[in-house]
């Protein structure tokens, strides 16, 4: 099969290539510079600054807190880092549902201060005007349906959605109703893989899944829970591909002991 791993630029267009032509879509978050600038050096397809940036970054319960002025601070460091990436940004809550001027101008906000590639807001139908009105500035919009973090106190829970027919029914409706109106991918995010796959089948755009089983497009991944660093999130979909936890404890502990003992610094590193 081939790959995009050589092509200097991810666009909207190469993702949609890339589900033409059977090829899944990696995708990430990052919220700073360092952490992007190894992402975007692996070869990750997309990068997402998520509004989980409150979660991780910022210690909230929920994504809620998070203001547009802290999502265009941890996008613009991303978008100094990467070469490759697509760079999508969380349009955080607040700034789009039920007041579509107010989307068209947080995007714009995104795009110009932090010279993003792209915006992903959460919702169907509930929210398509604000897509449609976004998009007429040729601004690209990502989706995002299933489990969306900035309802949390309609849901109650972070349970698995559309396990029922009537949700399962809304959510292809909405993924068919995100693809007529132009956004150019969508996030599926905690639903049953067989419903996943179903949507990913029946739309042309890349269906980029979380907890959304292998049926889909593509994959993303919070990066602090897929290198350990956040040890208190385990949930089944989660792949840890690394205990950052315990080697950053480790290293800590290791230099409290060395300072504390005198053992450093040692002779080659002073003046
Ligand atoms: O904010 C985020 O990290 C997300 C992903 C979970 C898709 O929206």
């Amino acid at each position: 099969m081939s790959t995009h791993k050589d092509i200097k630029r991810v666009t909207t267009h190469v993702l949609s290539e890339m589900k033409r032509n059977g090829e899944k879509i990696s995708m990430l978050t990052a919220y700073d510079y360092s952490m992007a600038k190894i992402v975007d050096e692996a070869g990750m397809d997309v990068i997402l600054v998520g509004d989980s940036a409150s979660n991780v970054m910022a210690g909230h319960e929920t994504t809620l807190p998070i203001t547009l002025d802290q999502m265009i601070y941890h996008a613009s460091s991303v978008i100094r880092a990467i070469n490759r990436s697509l760079v999508v940004v969380d349009l955080p809550f607040g700034h789009y549902q039920g007041d579509s001027k107010g989307a068209l101008r947080s995007s714009i906000r995104i795009m110009k201060e932090a010279e993003a590639h792209a915006v992903k807001l959460e919702g169907g139908k509930e929210v398509i005007e604000s897509i449609q009105r976004i998009l007429t500035a040729g601004i690209p919009v990502m989706g995002h349906l299933g489990l969306t973090p900035q309802s949390i106190y309609k849901f109650g829970t972070y349970t698995v959605r559309a396990k029922d027919e009537e949700e399962a029914k809304t959510l292809i409706k909405d993924a068919k109703l995100l693809q007529e109106v132009g956004c150019f991918a969508l996030v599926l995010e905690k639903v049953p893989a067989s419903l996943a796959e179903k949507v990913a089948k029946s739309i042309d755009i890349p269906v980029i899944g979380i907890g959304a089983g292998g049926g889909v497009d593509g994959q993303v991944l919070v990066l602090h829970d897929m290198l350990g660093i956040t040890q208190e999130f385990s949930p089944r979909f989660l792949r840890r591909y690394h205990d950052l936890h315990q080697e950053i404890l480790k290293a800590c502990e290791h230099y409290i002991k060395d300072v504390k003992s005198s053992d450093f610094p040692n002779q080659n590193e002073q003046y």
